[in-house]
């Protein structure tokens, strides 16, 4: 249909498949294939046309329409298909099926997942989602990274922060057990103790100390009760990891990185993110003006493309928190005091969204609040982490320079209680040719986030994982 409608010239015979998203007037059905977000326009010959093929072009059914491409006399189209022959693939009973062609909520999409993707947003969603994840590989393909497929059960939290999915190994005849006889579930996995990955990183970081610059885009996991908009317990997750780059060099990357796959959906996706736009644009007249964003989405992401990210230690931010006045509407009760207090979302995006007006890249946060990994500044308490930040998301990007050093590494793991001989393989690469490294990890439903407009984590991953969504 995309095709179709960019065809040069009329055509006298062309075909098309797809469901009917209306049909009206008994005459004239709107055609949609997924290929685009526009359908096309097929006129039925109704006088010539069956009464029983004719009940049956309802909202929904697949059919397949043979008939002349000819200009249109309707308005936003050019083209439309004067129908000679049609054919219904399958039906679908308009009493039953859910996606009628009026507004439904998001929530009640949320429960048809499996369906919401009929709809027009979701389709343009799951499109710009798809073109996305090309743009990524594409990015790191022309710099000549190897794409490194890190494995989704592991026996380390890479995080360190607890929050993973035990990997469990049905009955089988070695399964080790307690001495009551129960399934040892602490040893599970063929008698060790295994999770879902939370982060690629730590294996990425092997492969960075011999390919030079590697990235990673699979599935993680994350089992965090956080029911908010920004979480989920299944998301993809962009790793990048590159020999010999400080934080400056890793900052460089993630923001080059971040503007060319937005500057390449812009191009690529622009019917479709009109549309979404244009969905914004209805949704934000049903807010208070107050609360309407400054810029329609296509603005927002120039915006992106054309400024730079503002970069801001951590020790600047928290001045920054401490000075701002406390708003009236409570939005941003924000106030800070304590250096080496974890920030609050409601901290970021008062950075972002108040003071700065733009993407914000955190740096040189408190140690002990982040990641065991990540290199000790010689101030030895701040290490070389960065976090950034966007309007309306918060945290997009998590990242760091790596501490390199064997022995700082190892005394840290030490203060933290991690278990050097479970990461005995993480320190080979400190015992072996050692060298500076930096890497971050993108939340890839969280740039699709902000590249649709759209307001929920939920709706912008094909079949959310959450405490709610575990269907499908
Ligand atoms: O900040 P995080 O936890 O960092 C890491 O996992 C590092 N190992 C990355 C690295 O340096 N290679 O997660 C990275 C990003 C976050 O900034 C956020 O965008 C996303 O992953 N993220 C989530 N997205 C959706 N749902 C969740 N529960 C997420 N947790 C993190
Ligand atoms: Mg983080």
């Amino acid at each position: 249909i995309k095709e179709l409608l960019q065809s040069a010239d009329v055509k006298a015979e062309v075909y098309a498949k797809g469901w009917v998203r209306t049909f009206r007037n008994n005459q004239f059905v709107a055609l949609n294939d997924g290929s685009t977000i526009h359908n096309i326009q097929c006129v039925v010959d109704f006088e010539n046309t069956s009464a029983d093929t004719l009940k049956r072009i309802t909202t929904g059914a697949a059919i397949a329409v043979k008939g002349a491409l000819i200009e249109s006399k309707g308005a936003g189209q050019r083209f439309e298909i004067q129908v000679k022959e049609l054919e219904i693939l399958g039906d679908s009973d308009p009493e039953k099926f859910p996606m009628q062609p009026k507004k439904h909520s998001l929530e009640f999409l949320r429960e048809n997942a499996h369906l919401r993707v009929r709809t027009n947003a979701f389709g343009a969603i799951m499109r710009v989602r798809s073109v996305l994840s090309f743009a990524v590989h594409q990015y790191f393909q022309e710099k000549g990274f190897v794409y490194v497929n890190t494995p989704i059960i592991t026996g380390s939290d890479a995080e360190g922060a607890g929050e993973m999915f035990k990997v469990t190994a049905l009955p089988f005849d070695g399964t080790p057990r307690t001495e009551d006889g129960k399934v040892d579930y602490k040893k599970d996995f063929f008698g060790k103790e295994t999770n879902l990955t939370v982060s690629g990183q730590l294996e990425g970081e092997t492969f960075a100390m011999a390919l030079g610059q590697i990235y990673t885009f699979g599935p993680t996991f994350r089992a965090e009760n956080s029911n908010t908009s920004r979480h989920l317990a299944e998301f993809w997750m962009i790793e990048p990891e590159v020999a010999f780059n400080d934080l400056e060099d890793n900052m460089d990357l993630a923001e080059d990185f971040i503007q060319y796959v937005i500057k390449y959906v812009v191009e690529k996706c622009a019917d479709d993110l009109k549309f979404l736009e244009g969905r914004l644009l209805e949704e934000e007249k049903q807010k208070p003006q107050a609360e309407r964003s400054e810029l329609a989405l296509l603005d927002k992401l120039q915006f992106v493309l054309n400024n730079n990210f503002k970069r801001v230690s951590y020790t600047e931010a928290i001045d920054i928190l401490r000075n701002s006045k406390p708003n009236k509407n409570k939005k941003f009760n924000y106030i800070i005091d304590e250096w080496g207090a974890d920030l609050q979302s409601e901290h970021e995006r008062y950075l972002v969204e108040k003071h700065f007006k733009c993407p914000v890249i955190l740096f040189d946060y408190p140690a002990n609040i982040k990641a065991f990994y990540m290199r000790l500044n010689e101030d030895g308490k701040t290490v070389r982490a960065m976090d950034i930040l966007f309007p309306g998301i918060g945290e997009i990007v998590g990242g760091s320079q790596r501490e390199e050093r064997y022995d700082v590494l190892v005394e840290k793991m030490k203060a933290l209680g991690i278990d050097e001989e479970e990461l005995w393989w993480y320190l080979d690469t400190r015992r072996f040719g050692s060298a500076v490294h930096s890497g971050f990890g993108l939340g890839f439903e969280r740039l699709v986030l902000f590249v649709t407009g759209m307001t929920n984590i939920r709706d912008v991953i094909p079949f959310p994982r959450t405490p709610q969504n575990a269907e499908f």
